[in-house]
């Protein structure tokens, strides 16, 4: 595990951001997984800076989905596929050929998995998965209790996640399920990065900077990863 703390979220967010280009300067024609939620935004801006700067080309990057909310849509504000096309694919100009994104709304959700998984098998391995870390220890929505040798499936989604999801959603929904790639993923990326940024995810760093791997606690997975970077701010690192 290659830990690093920078003192704020600007610096943290900087950094991944340079990781995640340094990747793509490595193999343009790379495969990216990038998670949705708050965390990330700051890198997302920082890499659509470079890119305008002529630092890095994504154009011939694909993009496979970290996870999506089951029932929600491009529609729907608070989704992922939304959430990804606002703050990164639309000011990048990616091509809608080059992104492969779980449907939410898939009448057969099983099979949207495999068609995941196909993508990911066909084009990978995934060069960078950018994670964020749920105050449960949740990665994608690889919830507590889920299989490291798992691929793609539908999570039922922990009370945790339900509660403090609802931050995403302009309106109350009723949440119960979602998709995600699975830790096996994860685990066979060639790069993984977790960013947690804020006191607010102290603890839950402090667990599993602690824990051995674990099912319980599933950002501890990682740790089987051989480049896997967890990249924190102050805060984030306070109980360290
Ligand atoms: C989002 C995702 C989630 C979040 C996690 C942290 O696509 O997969 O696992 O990364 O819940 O969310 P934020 O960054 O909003 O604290």
């Amino acid at each position: 595990m290659d830990l690093r703390i920078y003192s704020d979220y600007k610096e943290l967010s900087k950094e991944a951001a340079k990781l995640i280009m340094n990747v793509v300067n490595a193999n343009p024609t790379g495969l990216l997984c990038l998670a949705a939620g708050h965390t990330p935004v700051g890198i997302y801006k920082c890499l659509v800076d470079f890119a305008r700067e002529g630092k890095v080309d994504f154009s011939r990057c694909k993009f496979v989905s970290l996870d999506e909310w089951v029932g929600l849509g491009m529609q729907d504000e608070g989704s992922c596929i939304k959430f990804m096309h606002d703050n990164l694919f639309n000011p990048l100009g990616i091509l809608e050929s080059n992104i492969a994104f779980f449907n939410g709304q898939a009448s057969d959700l099983e099979l949207e998995c495999k068609r995941i998984d196909e993508f990911v098998f066909k084009n990978g391995p995934i060069d960078v998965v950018l994670l964020g870390i749920g105050i449960n220890g949740h990665i994608g929505f690889n919830e507590p209790g889920s299989a490291f040798d798992a691929y793609s499936h539908v999570a039922i989604l922990d009370e945790i996640t339900k509660e403090v999801g609802k931050k995403y959603f302009p309106v109350q929904r009723q949440l119960e399920k979602g998709l995600t790639l699975g830790i096996k993923h994860f685990l066979e990326a060639r790069n993984v990065i977790l960013v947690a940024s804020g006191a607010g995810k102290a603890e839950i760093i402090k667990k599993t900077v602690e824990s051995p791997p674990d099912t319980s606690l599933p950002a501890t997975a990682l740790k089987l990863h051989n480049n896997f970077y967890l990249l924190l701010d102050k805060e984030a690192a306070s109980l360290l």
